[in-house]
C-alpha cells in the first residue's frame, strides 16, 4: 500500500514473474549450474584421453568447445536478461515483499551481485581463451582450472538466491529472532539446494546430451564417446536426486502445515503436490532409460530419442517451481506478509478502519454511494489485484461466474457474503483485510466489470494519485489547523 501499483490486466502480474523466472531457472540450472561443471569435465577427458604427443585432441575439444558455445551465447543473453528480469518484475508487482526481502538480506544480496559479476568475468575469460589455451599444456589446464572457478561460482550464486527462496516458504525462528542467519538458515534452505544441486546437474547433463546428438558428426568415433559420457554423467546425478528429492518432501509438508489455515480446502494444492510427484518419477526414470541407453548402446542414440526425456526433466524443472509458489500461498513472506502485500499484523488494524485510511495511493478514501464503484476498484487493486485481473488470466468475473453460473448477472450481496469467508475453503487467498463498506464497494465494483467489461489499469497508465487524505496538502491543512487552534 506504500508503493503505486503497477498492473497488467491483459495477462496477470504473477504470470509475468512465473514466465521469466521458469524460462531463467531453466537456463541456469540446465546451461550454467549444471552445465559448466559438465562441460569442463569433458575439457579435462579431452586432455587425460589424448595422445602422449599432443595436448589435446582437437577434433574432441572442438566439440566441447561448440557446446560451450551454445551455452555461453544463451546464458549471457536470455539467461543474464531473466536473471535481472526477474528481480525487476517482482520489484514492479510485489515492492513490499522485495523491500522486506532487501532489509533481511541485504548483505547476501550484496554478496551475490559481487559473485554474479565474477561469474560473468569468469564465464568471458572460459569461453574467450579456449582456443589460445591450447598452445601449451601450462595454458590448457590453467584454462581448465578457471572452468571448474566457474562452476564453482555458478553453484555459489544459485546457494545465496535458494536462501531468500526458501524464507518466502518458511522465515522459521527469523520470526522471533529477526536475524539474519536464522533468515538464511530456514528450515527449507538446505534441503532445497541439496535438492537444487543434483537436479542441475542432471539437466546439464541432459542438455549436454541433446547438444552432443544435434551437433557432432553422425558416425563420428567422438559422436559415440560424447553420448557414452553423457549417460555416464546423468546415470551419476540421478540417484542424487532421488534421495534429495526425498528428503526435500519430508522436510516440506511439516513447513508447510503450519501455513496451512485449515486442512479442508488445500484440495489444490495436494492436485500440484501430486503432479510433481508423479512428474519427478517419470522423468527421472526418462533420464535414466535414455543415459543407460547411451552407455550402452551410445551409436544408435538419435536426436529424437533424447528430445522426450529432455522435454520431461525440463518439465518437472517448471512444475517443481510452479508448487513451490504455489505452497507459499496465501503468503508472500510466510507467516510475515501475505500476498497482497499487507502484513498479516497489520490486519486488526485495516479490519476496524478499512484499508483506504491507511493507503498511501488511492482515488478515494471516505466511501459515498457516488464514489462507490470508483472505491471498490482501488480496493480491488490493493488486495486482489495480485492475482486476479478484470479481463486477463484468472479474472475476477470470470472465478464468481463460475461459482455463480456463466453469463448470469452477479449479486452483490451473495459477493458480499462470500468475500470475507473465501480464506476459509481456499486457503491460498489471503483474508479480505477491508471493513463493511468497502466490501460492498468492492462487490459493486466486480458487477460493474461485469456489465461493463472496463479493464483495470495499472499505475503505469493512469499515473500516480496520492490519497487525498495522506497528501502533502492535507498534511500541511492539518498542521496549520491545529497551529490555528493552538493560537485561538
Ligand atoms: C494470493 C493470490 C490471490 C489473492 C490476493 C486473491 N485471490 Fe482469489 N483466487 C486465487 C486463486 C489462485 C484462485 C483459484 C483460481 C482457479 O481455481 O482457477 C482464486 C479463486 C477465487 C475465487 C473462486 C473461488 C472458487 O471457489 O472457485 C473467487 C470468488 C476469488 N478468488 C475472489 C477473490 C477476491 C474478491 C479477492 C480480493 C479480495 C481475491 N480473490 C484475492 C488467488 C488469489
Amino acid at each position: 500500500m506504500d508503493f503505486p501499483m503497477f498492473h497488467l490486466d491483459w495477462l496477470n502480474d504473477r504470470f509475468l514473474i512465473a514466465v521469466i523466472a521458469i524460462l531463467h531457472v531453466i537456463i541456469n540450472h540446465g546451461l550454467a549450474v549444471g552445465f559448466i561443471p559438465y562441460i569442463t569435465w569433458l575439457e579435462y577427458k579431452g586432455v587425460k584421453n589424448a595422445k602422449s604427443d599432443e595436448i589435446t585432441n582437437i577434433e574432441w575439444d572442438t566439440l566441447i568447445y561448440k557446446k560451450m558455445k551454445v551455452a555461453f551465447i544463451i546464458t549471457t543473453t536470455i539467461g543474464a536478461m531473466t536473471g535481472v528480469g526477474i528481480w525487476f518484475s517482482a520489484a514492479l508487482v510485489s515492492p513490499s515483499s522485495i523491500g522486506s526481502l532487501i532489509r533481511v538480506f541485504f548483505w547476501a544480496w550484496f554478496t551475490e551481485w559481487i559473485v554474479f559479476v565474477t561469474e560473468v568475468v569468469l564465464i568471458l575469460i572460459y569461453f574467450l581463451t579456449w582456443k589460445n589455451s591450447n598452445k601449451s599444456m601450462k595454458a590448457k589446464m590453467r584454462h581448465i582450472r578457471f572452468g571448474w572457478f566457474l562452476a564453482i561460482f555458478s553453484w555459489i550464486t544459485m546457494a545465496l538466491i535458494v536462501a531468500i527462496l526458501g524464507f518466502m516458504m518458511d522465515p522459521g525462528s527469523w520470526h522471533t529472532t529477526k536475524s539474519f542467519f536464522s533468515g538464511i538458515f530456514n528450515p527449507i534452505y538446505l534441503p532445497q539446494l541439496f535438492f537444487r544441486t543434483p537436479t542441475a546437474m542432471l539437466i546439464g547433463g541432459m542438455f549436454g546430451l541433446l547438444l552432443t546428438s544435434i551437433i557432432a558428426k553422425k558416425g563420428s568415433e567422438f559422436r559415440t564417446t560424447a553420448i557414452r559420457y553423457a549417460g555416464k554423467w546423468i546415470l551419476f546425478w540421478t540417484p542424487f536426486v532421488l534421495v534429495a528429492a526425498t528428503i526435500y518432501w519430508s522436510v516440506m509438508p511439516e513447513a508447510m502445515k503450519a501455513n496451512m489455515s485449515t486442512a479442508v480446502g488445500t484440495m489444490e494444492f495436494e492436485l500440484y503436490y501430486d503432479v510433481l510427484k508423479y512428474v519427478i518419477i517419470s522423468s527421472v526414470s526418462l533420464a535414466l532409460i535414455i543415459a543407460i541407453w547411451a552407455v550402452i548402446k551410445p551409436k544408435t542414440v538419435k536426436v529424437w530419442m533424447v528430445i522426450v526425456p529432455f522435454v520431461f526433466v525440463i518439465g518437472f524443472l517448471g512444475i517443481f517451481e510452479r508448487v513451490r509458489e504455489f505452497i507459499r500461498k496465501p503468503y508472500v513472506i510466510g507467516g510475515y506478509m501475505y500476498s497482497n502485500l499487507l502484513r498479516e499484523e497489520d490486519y486488526p488494524l485495516y479490519k476496524q478502519d478499512g484499508i483506504l485510511k491507511y493507503a498511501t495511493y488511492t482515488t478515494v478514501s471516505e466511501i459515498t454511494e457516488e464514489n462507490k464503484v470508483e472505491a471498490g476498484k482501488n480496493i480491488f487493486m490493493l488486495t486482489c489485484s495480485r492475482c486476479h485481473t478484470t479481463q486477463g488470466v484468472n479474472s475476477i468475473t470470470y472465478v464468481f461466474e463460475r461459482m455463480y453460473g456463466v453469463g448470469q448477472p452477479l449479486d452483490t450481496t451473495s459477493m458480499s457474503g462470500y468475500i470475507p469467508n473465501m480464506h476459509v475453503g481456499r486457503t491460498y487467498m489471503p483474508p479480505f483485510p477491508g471493513n463493511a463498506r468497502e466490501l460492498n464497494a468492492l462487490s459493486a465494483y466486480i458487477k460493474h466489470v461485469q456489465q461493463t467489461n472496463e479493464p483495470l489499469e495499472g499505475v503505469q497508465v493512469t499515473g500516480i494519485k496520492v490519497n487525498p487524505k495522506n497528501s502533502v496538502t492535507a498534511t500541511v491543512k492539518m498542521l496549520e489547523d491545529k497551529k490555528s487552534k493552538k493560537v485561538n
